[in-house]
């Protein structure tokens, strides 16, 4: 249990912890940004869903349909530099790298997706869910930074928290932990399917942060209900 002091520190700062989150990703780049994030009073959006099952260790969400914006990433097998490099574009993109040179607020979390090894499927991406203001009509990316906008249906999404950083050397593990939780569950009830052919690592905040860190790993499936 935190003490009450910390307590009412951590309230007085959470608000100001999740808008400076995601503008300070690679805070040595935007450190001005940090700044002025950190004294305004925007908030971080994310994508909306519902809890539809919780258990110990992993939980099941519905999300609503949504529009993404990704960057494909070749050339690299690091989880850290595929992120980093396509972060970089996304965030070009968000500051006016678009045909109709507009200016999208950040949001959170951003994704990695991760081919697994019994896939065809080559390469990294990294996804931004696209602010809502610009939901269902978000700006093309300009050609040179080789994004691209997708449309998610609604879905459902299996998800397991973990904290510290997410790094090449303990994503893994994680998603080995996440995937048995789900082959316990389809034990249980034989309809329910998960996707094996990529698995997503979704972080929530800057690099900065060295305490408190909220990582997950997503997995998307199906059958859990008649919706998803
Ligand atoms: C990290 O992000 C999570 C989720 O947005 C947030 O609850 C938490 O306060 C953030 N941690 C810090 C130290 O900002
Ligand atoms: C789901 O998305 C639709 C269209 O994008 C929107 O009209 C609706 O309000 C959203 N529902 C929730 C629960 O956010
Ligand atoms: C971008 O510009 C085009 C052409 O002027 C316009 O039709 C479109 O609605 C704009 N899109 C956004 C998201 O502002
Ligand atoms: C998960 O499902 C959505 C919606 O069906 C789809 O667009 C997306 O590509 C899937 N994500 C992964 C990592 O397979």
């Amino acid at each position: 249990m935190q003490t009450t002091s910390t307590q009412i520190y951590k309230n007085h700062n959470n608000q100001e912890n999740m808008e400076t989150t995601l503008m300070c990703f690679f805070y040595y780049l935007f450190i001005t940004f940090c700044y002025y994030f950190a004294n305004s009073a925007l908030a971080i959006e994310s994508p909306k869903y519902t809890v539809i099952q919780s258990e110990s260790d992993f939980q099941i969400r519905l999300y609503n349909e949504s529009s993404w914006i990704s960057a494909p990433s070749s050339g690299t097998n690091s989880f850290e530099q595929s992120t980093k490099i396509g972060f970089h574009r996304l965030y070009q993109y968000i500051h006016g790298a678009n045909l109709n040179s507009s200016k999208l607020a950040i949001t959170a979390p951003i994704l990695t997706r991760i081919p697994s090894p019994v896939s065809s499927e080559v390469g990294y991406s990294v996804r931004m869910y696209v602010s809502p203001h610009f939901q269902g009509k978000p700006p093309q990316p300009n050609p040179e930074l080789k994004l691209q906008l997708e449309k998610w249906k609604s879905q459902c999404i299996a998800v397991r928290k973990f904290s510290g950083y997410a790094k090449d050397d303990n994503i893994n593990k994680e998603i080995e932990a996440l995937v048995s939780s789900l082959n316990k569950q389809i034990d249980k009830t034989s309809e329910i399917v998960h996707d094996v052919s990529s698995y997503t690592i979704a972080q929530y905040n800057a690099s900065f942060r060295n305490t408190e860190r909220v990582n997950e790993v997503w997995i998307n499936v199906s059958g859990f209900r008649t919706d998803c």
